[in-house]
């Protein structure tokens, strides 16, 4: 059953569409912390969501170009966001760079991110493409023959859970 739950679980992930990314997990958005191993460890999809959470005032965050990024100033500075737990749209499928614009980002505050284009079709192959999570996705659906139906309404129903606020 646990097995089962697990598999409802990627699908809720699927249907529920959008994923929230929180910035450094637990960490939040702070300094001294390497957000590249943060964001190597994340797919990122257009229509998930990137969040920073952080003390307001302290901290902030600003999107920047790759120049901007690299070097922590304001260089295509194209959007900024202070409310201190700030969900951010990623519209597109590009490479995004946030960094803190109150002097922290020289002390690691800038995290680099790629969006990929929206997730496979059913008869897409995706799993190729998006490795584990695809993959996840590919292994239950060859892992609901008769109980596809019954799995199917436990997705939704997890799914509307998952997308309450
Ligand atoms: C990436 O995620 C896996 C699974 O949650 C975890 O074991 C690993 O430590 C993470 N790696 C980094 C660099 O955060
Ligand atoms: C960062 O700044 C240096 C000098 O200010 C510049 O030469 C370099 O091109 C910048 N980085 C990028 C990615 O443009
Ligand atoms: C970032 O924006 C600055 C200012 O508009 C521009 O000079 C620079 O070439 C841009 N860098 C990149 C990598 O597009
Ligand atoms: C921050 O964004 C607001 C609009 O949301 C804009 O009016 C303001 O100029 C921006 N500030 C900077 C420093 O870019
Ligand atoms: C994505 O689009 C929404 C709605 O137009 C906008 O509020 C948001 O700032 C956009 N995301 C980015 C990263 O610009
Ligand atoms: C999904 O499939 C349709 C038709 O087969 C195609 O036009 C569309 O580009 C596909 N979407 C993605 C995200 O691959």
């Amino acid at each position: 059953m646990a097995c089962h739950l697990l598999l409802v679980a990627g699908f809720a992930v699927s249907l529920a569409g959008a994923t929230d990314h929180i910035v450094g997990a637990n960490h939040g958005w702070n300094p001294n912390i390497d957000y590249s191993l943060w964001s190597g460890n994340q797919t990122f999809y257009v229509g998930d969501l990137i969040s920073f959470r952080y003390q307001k005032g302290t901290h902030n965050v600003f999107e920047v170009n790759q120049t901007g990024y690299d070097n922590c100033t304001m260089a295509g500075v194209a959007g900024n966001w202070t409310s201190g737990k700030d969900f951010i749209p990623l519209n597109d499928s590009r490479r995004y760079y946030f960094i803190c614009g109150n002097g922290f980002c020289q002390a690691g505050m800038k995290v680099a991110i790629t969006v990929h284009p929206l997730k496979h079709n059913a008869t897409g192959d995706g799993a190729k493409n998006h490795g584990g999570d695809g993959a996840a996705q590919e292994a239950a659906a060859a892992a609901m023959p008769g109980a596809a139906v019954w799995m199917a309404v436990l997705a939704v129903a997890a799914a509307a859970v998952a997308i309450l606020p």
